[in-house]
């Protein structure tokens, strides 16, 4: 019944590569014409290896797991089952050999836990060996062992038999025997096992870590049709067979071409990190093994699991250091998500200088700049942003208080600055920009400022997930001259310059926001060239008119609230003063506890207005993509570029997102053998078990046509006319960080009446 619903789910979800699957034999496949590029050992394409099939969303090593490797990934893609055995010598697919880890075995017979010795280890938990083939599969069925993936898909996947993999035909199949001892131990033969079960299943790849177990498979299996892969574990670790660690095993690599034909290394034995997570030069391992002649495979590769800072959490990044740099090319990749891995394949290796004419493209505007790999706004994250081929770079303009206008995400210093250090006496309270305290730069002039360092951001740091700490806190923040005089030079095709708060600037501070923009786009010829586009972008439709009479720019309406429908009237109202919206990415996909729900309407009602729309907030980072994204940031944006048709995609992260349109991939009708396809909102979440799932989230609310206009903007007034406390200067701040006078405690009555109603909105 499940089975029957999933494979539905496989034609909607992934239409294209099931097709593809069925393409007649002997058409060339995409990737043929640039084969000799590889430097595998044979010269052809890596391979795929999915370990425990699609075990980055499915429990591992069971069904669904298996059939979804194959639905999304390369069809060549290998599946791999670690070898468990049964009391009763049957052959079950798990990667660990204590079942309880990623099964129900401990609730399903609570008793029957044990400890045994596992060379030379004492163990507890559930093992196969105490358990008939009947009982496990009758009673125990899988679950996810790894917290950050879903767990709604848990208790209704049976275990997987060996025998079972080869009914799914996959193009071939890799055992792995991870404890050959153990169970010799325990009066279990895999050796055996094999044999018997190679009577029936093609074993393409034997992998084992146990020299003793692979060396008494030689010979008994025609060496033609299965290769023997001797596996290496943890350098300091011992090998069981010999006693012998695996590092002085590395060492004499000649001695293993006697009994296998390749190794599998940990990824790190290829590309090893420093402790602090960046990539050292690679070892010469890879050109040593092939110079034998062994292939050589490395494992551990998973989307949710960055390795590196080097990677910038484009899981792609990594794959390609492997298969796709001057000097080598593993043969092959273990990895949780096999689709990534096989867009790394088949779509983005050996392009890094594909510039075929593309067709028409979202644009890649920055924010930030490459705001993902240096402090945002500052000269490294602008030149990273040109490297990375961002199409438009983007300034979110601030005023200093003796009216510089300079690049920064926000008004308040405190996040993206040293400020906190140095100017923590100049802390207000402004409830027109924000409900916290915050060092403001209108309350700073342009020199103190310059003397800050940057901060590198971290919007995911409460899930453990810091950018590049190493540059925590390098360049220099840019005034909006030298901004447009870098951005004039470079090669991106257009700028955005970001406005907010223009009102609170004009009648509080004496700061003309629009003046100081519009003067320096004049004074830098923005307002007559055409080579560049200029969009201008604001919050407030009264910023947005002051540019109506300008033709040469294009007008971006920064839509700040999540909606779920953009009813006509306030679409229309928005086409009065813009050419294009900027809108958060979960206003044009509904979620669900991380799975993609439905479009909304708020795409088509946009571009029938023949309003642009600029998707917002896609990051690298796996914890901000949803589970139908597989954790991997180009099929996100894949989703909103090929299934949403947007007209540009906002990036802290622009080399990802050019990296998949530089890619034949990011051309859906392009007909490929793989392609990088967009999820089918939905169509995931129908699979699971209904009672994992938590309450739905209530839907946000429509754009409202009343909330778009806003008031004219106010007079600049000079700053001695504003209200005592606003006065940069004579700021006095209560001990509490409170304000002390009159005018203060009002806005901050003002304040908590507006989170309070604010609140009871949520
Ligand atoms: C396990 O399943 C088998 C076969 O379905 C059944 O006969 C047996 O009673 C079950 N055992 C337990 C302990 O539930
Ligand atoms: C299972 O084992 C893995 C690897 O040792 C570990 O990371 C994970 O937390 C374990 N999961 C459970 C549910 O115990
Ligand atoms: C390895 O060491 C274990 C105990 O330390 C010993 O029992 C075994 O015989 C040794 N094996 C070899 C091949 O040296
Ligand atoms: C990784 O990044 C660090 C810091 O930017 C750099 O020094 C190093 O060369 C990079 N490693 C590789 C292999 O590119
Ligand atoms: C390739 O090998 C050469 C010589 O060993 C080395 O200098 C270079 O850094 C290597 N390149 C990469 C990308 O590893
Ligand atoms: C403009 O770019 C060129 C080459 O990229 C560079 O040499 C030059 O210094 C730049 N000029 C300015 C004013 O930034
Ligand atoms: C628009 O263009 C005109 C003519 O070039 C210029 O005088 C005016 O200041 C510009 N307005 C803005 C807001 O840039
Ligand atoms: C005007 O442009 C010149 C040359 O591009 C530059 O040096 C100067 O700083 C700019 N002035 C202002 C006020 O932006
Ligand atoms: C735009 O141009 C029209 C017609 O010339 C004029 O009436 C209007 O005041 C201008 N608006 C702005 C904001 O400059
Ligand atoms: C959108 O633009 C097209 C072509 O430029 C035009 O035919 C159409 O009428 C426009 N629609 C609206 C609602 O402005």
């Amino acid at each position: 019944m499940l089975m029957r619903h999933l494979l539905l789910v496989f034609l909607l979800l992934h239409g294209a590569a099931a097709a593809a699957g069925n393409q007649p034999a002997g058409k060339p496949a995409a990737a043929k014409p640039r084969a000799a590029k590889w430097k595998t050992l044979s010269g052809n394409a890596p391979l795929v290896i999915a370990r425990g099939g699609y075990s980055g969303i499915f429990p591992e090593s069971s069904q669904f797991a298996y059939q979804f490797a194959l639905a999304t990934s390369l069809k060549e893609t290998v599946l791999l089952c670690d070898l468990q055995l049964t009391k009763d010598g049957a052959g079950i697919c798990r990667s660990d050999l204590k079942l309880d880890n990623s099964t129900t075995i401990s609730t399903a017979f609570p008793k029957r836990g044990t400890t045994y010795s596992v060379n030379g280890q004492s163990v507890h938990g559930w093992f196969s060996v105490d358990f008939t083939s009947d009982e496990l599969l009758g009673n125990v069925t899988t679950i996810q062992n790894i917290f950050s993936r879903p767990s709604i898909f848990d208790g209704n996947l049976p275990l997987s038999m060996v025998q079972e993999i080869s009914r799914f035909h996959p193009s071939q199949f890799w055992l792995n025997v991870q404890y050959d001892m153990f169970y010799k131990e325990h009066k279990l033969d895999p050796a055996k096992f094999i044999l018997t079960a190679s009577e029936n299943v093609v074993f393409d790849y034997i992998s084992s870590p146990e020299i003793g177990f692979l060396k008494s498979l030689n010979g008994k299996l025609g060496k033609a049709k299965t290769k023997l892969i001797f596996r290496f574990l943890a350098a300091d670790a011992v090998e069981p067979s010999t006693n012998q660690t695996y590092s002085l095993i590395l060492k004499n690599l000649a001695t293993i071409k006697s009994f296998a034909s390749g190794i599998l290394v940990p990824k790190s034995y290829v590309w090893p990190a420093n402790k602090d997570k960046y990539l050292e030069p690679s070892t010469t391992l890879v050109t040593d093994a092939h110079n034998l002649g062994l292939e050589v495979y490395a494992f551990n590769f998973a989307n949710d699991q960055p390795a590196s800072y080097n990677y910038s959490f484009d899981p792609t990044a990594e794959y390609l250091q492997f298969i796709d740099n001057p000097n080598f090319s593993v043969d092959g990749v273990f990895t949780d998500f096999p689709s990534t891995a096989s867009a790394a394949i088949a779509c983005l290796a050996h392009n890094k200088d594909n510039a075929a004419a593309q067709k028409k493209r979202p644009l890649i505007i920055t924010r930030n700049g490459a705001s993902g790999v240096f402090a945002g706004c500052t000269d490294l994250a602008y030149q990273q942003a040109v490297k990375d081929g961002a199409d438009i770079i983007d300034c979110s303009v601030q005023m200093s208080k003796d009216g510089v206008a300079f690049c920064l995400d926000s008004a308040d210093l405190m996040g993206d600055t040293t400020a906190m250090d140095s100017f923590m006496s100049r802390s207000a309270l402004v409830p027109e920009i924000q409900k916290n305290n915050g060092i403001f730069s209108f309350d700073l002039t342009w020199s103190e400022i310059e003397s800050l360092k940057p901060v590198l951001a971290n919007p995911l740091s409460s899930a453990n997930l810091v950018r590049n700490p190493a540059a925590k806190n390098m360049g220099k923040l840019m005034t909006l001259a030298t901004f447009l005089d870098f951005a004039k030079n470079s090669t991106v095709s257009g700028i955005l310059i970001n406005i907010e708060h223009a009102p609170y600037l004009a009648s509080k501070k004496g700061l003309d926001i629009v003046t100081a923009v519009s003067s320096a786009l004049i004074n830098a010829s923005y307002d007559k060239q055409i080579t560049q586009k200029v969009l201008i972008q604001s919050d407030d439709t009264s910023v947005l008119s002051m540019f109506k009479n300008n033709s040469s720019y294009k007008r971006v309406f920064k839509v700040e609230e999540t909606i779920s429908d953009s009813p006509k009237p306030a679409v229309d109202e928005i086409k009065q003063f813009a050419d294009a919206v900027n809108i958060a990415k979960t206003s044009l996909i509904a979620s669900s506890n991380s799975f993609l729900t439905s479009f909304t309407p708020v795409t088509d009602k946009m571009h029938a207005a023949n309003l642009s729309v600029y998707v917002s907030g896609l990051r690298n980072e796996f914890v901000s993509i949803p589970f139908d994204c597989f954790s991997d940031p180009m099929v996100e944006i894949a989703t909103y570029a090929a299934g949403l048709a947007v007209d540009g995609i906002v990036t802290e992260f622009p080399a990802t997102a050019r990296a998949y349109f530089r890619s034949p991939c990011s051309d859906v009708e392009a007909n490929l053998p793989f392609s990088i396809l967009p999820v089918e909102p939905g169509s995931l979440l129908k699979e699971a078990q209904p009672e994992l799932l938590p309450p739905t989230q209530a839907p946000a609310p429509a754009l409202d046509a009343a909330d778009i206009v806003d008031p004219p903007l106010p007079p600049v007034v000079k700053v001695s006319e504003t209200a005592p406390g606003a006065a940069p200067e004579s700021s006095p701040t209560h001990p509490s960080g409170q304000p002390a006078n009159a005018a203060n405690a009002a806005l901050l009555l003002l304040m908590m009446v507006l989170s309070f109603i604010y609140l009871s909105y949520q």
